[in-house]
């Protein structure tokens, strides 16, 4: 992967004091501005990335194109219409596989960067129906690269998942040197993806970076994922439904350490690369599951077993020591602190929880936990 390339000449507008390393919201530079084309602004990631890249710098803006899926939300963004709208943010509807649309943003608003969170990202629906995956992730992703390269786009960050290496036994870590090995149809479109950007990389010598988290959890997270499903669940003392014998193992990372990892990767981040992302957060499901009920006062007696998911990973966690060595980067948010902020989170924005579980929404999860039950 081109390893004599030097990192810094890559980087666009390096920034050459320190980041911030307290949390605090102080502002900082790109050291110029920097215009940056995000897609999936509107779903979890990417709508706290765009909320802490536009508190961060005040050099920043992003144009946000999200086609606005079911799990796209406008309402994650509010307060960034509000107080950015028309200057340091654009929003833009549309498909990251128009072939036509993507070159006409590009051209239209010639970002420096590119960073692609854009898919659909959910495993059950992957295994109800994987064809809107390869449709998003693989010639979404592809036709995104495409336009960029042909727009000669400085800099590419591609989002990826832990997913991708498949599933760990009882000791280890997944390292970037990890063989891919997707199980679900999800991780398979994600992975393909990646191969992809590496494909541009070898290829084309276009400047991607890939990165691959953990499992994130955090504020804005649709209810079709764990934790805010059982919180909704938990909330209305409703059977919460624990697939298997509930100690597969996920490695959860606050959502805005991810983010912290991406504004790095882009910064930072050698072309060419995979940087991952974990939080040593290892927690079994059924873990998980007695923590967010013990923060919410409820009855573990919730807790139903149901139906496996197929092809269900065992365990994942991720190695990070490249992203430590070469980004700077470490995980900041104990797991203690942050699931408590994320439940009162929820806990504060019922209304917004109330916005998301739209009729879309309630078709799919009642006909999915139907068949588990
Ligand atoms: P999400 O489902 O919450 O959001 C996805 C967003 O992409 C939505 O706003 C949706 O409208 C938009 N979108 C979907 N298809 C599109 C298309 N064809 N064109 C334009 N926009 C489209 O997903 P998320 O959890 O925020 O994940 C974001 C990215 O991070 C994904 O690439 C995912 O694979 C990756 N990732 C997620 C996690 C996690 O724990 N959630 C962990 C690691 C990596
Ligand atoms: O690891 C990163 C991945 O994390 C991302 O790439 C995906 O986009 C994201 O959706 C997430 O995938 P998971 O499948 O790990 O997340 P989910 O919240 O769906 O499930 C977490 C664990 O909880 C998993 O082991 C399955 C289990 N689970 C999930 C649901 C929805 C249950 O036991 N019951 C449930 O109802």
């Amino acid at each position: 992967m081109n390893p004599g390339r030097d990192a810094s000449t890559d980087c666009i507008n390096q920034q050459q004091s320190e980041p911030d390393r307290t949390g605090s919201s102080t502002m900082h530079s790109y050291g110029g501005h920097v215009n940056i084309l995000v897609t999936g602004g509107c779903g979890f990631i990417g709508s706290n990335f765009i909320h802490y890249m536009l508190e961060k710098y005040q050099d920043v803006s992003i144009i946000n194109l999200d086609k606005l899926t079911y799990a796209g939300n406008p309402n994650n963004l509010l307060s960034v219409e509000k107080n950015h709208g028309g200057s340091r943010y654009t929003f833009v509807r549309g498909d990251i596989a128009d072939r036509d649309l993507v070159p006409r943003i590009l051209a239209e608003h010639r970002p420096d960067a590119v960073i692609n969170f854009a898919a659909e990202s959910h495993v059950d629906r992957s295994i109800n129906d994987p064809s809107p995956f390869i449709t998003t992730n693989v010639l979404g992703t592809q036709n995104l690269l495409e336009a960029a390269r042909q727009a000669s786009i400085k800099r590419f960050v591609h989002i990826s998942t832990d997913e991708v290496y498949g599933s760990l036994g009882a000791e280890g870590t997944f390292v970037e040197t990890t063989p891919l090995a997707p199980n679900s149809p999800y991780s398979a479109s994600k992975a393909s993806s990646d191969l992809l950007a590496r494909a541009y990389f070898k290829t084309y010598d276009f400047p991607v970076v890939v990165t691959r988290c953990s499992n994130n959890y955090g504020p804005y997270q649709f209810p079709e994922k764990l934790i805010p499903l059982l919180y909704l669940k938990a909330r209305e003392d409703q059977p919460i439904p624990v697939y298997g014998d509930g100690l597969n193992v996920r490695d959860w990372i606050h959502v805005l350490d991810h983010c912290r990892g991406v504004d790095l990767a882009l910064r930072r981040g050698r072309p060419g690369r995979v940087y991952n992302f974990g939080a040593d957060g290892e927690q079994t499901n059924l873990d998980i599951v007695r923590t967010v009920l013990g923060i919410m006062g409820k009855s573990e007696d919730l807790i139903t077993f149901v139906t496996d998911r197929p092809g269900h990973d065992r365990r994942y966690a991720m190695g990070y020591d490249r992203a430590r060595q070469e980004l700077d980067w470490e995980p900041r948010t104990g797991f203690e602190q942050g699931i408590a902020e994320t439940i009162a989170w929820y806990e504060a924005n019922e209304k917004w929880l109330e916005n998301v579980r739209s009729g879309a929404y309630l078709q799919f999860m009642e006909t999915w936990y139907e068949k588990r039950s």
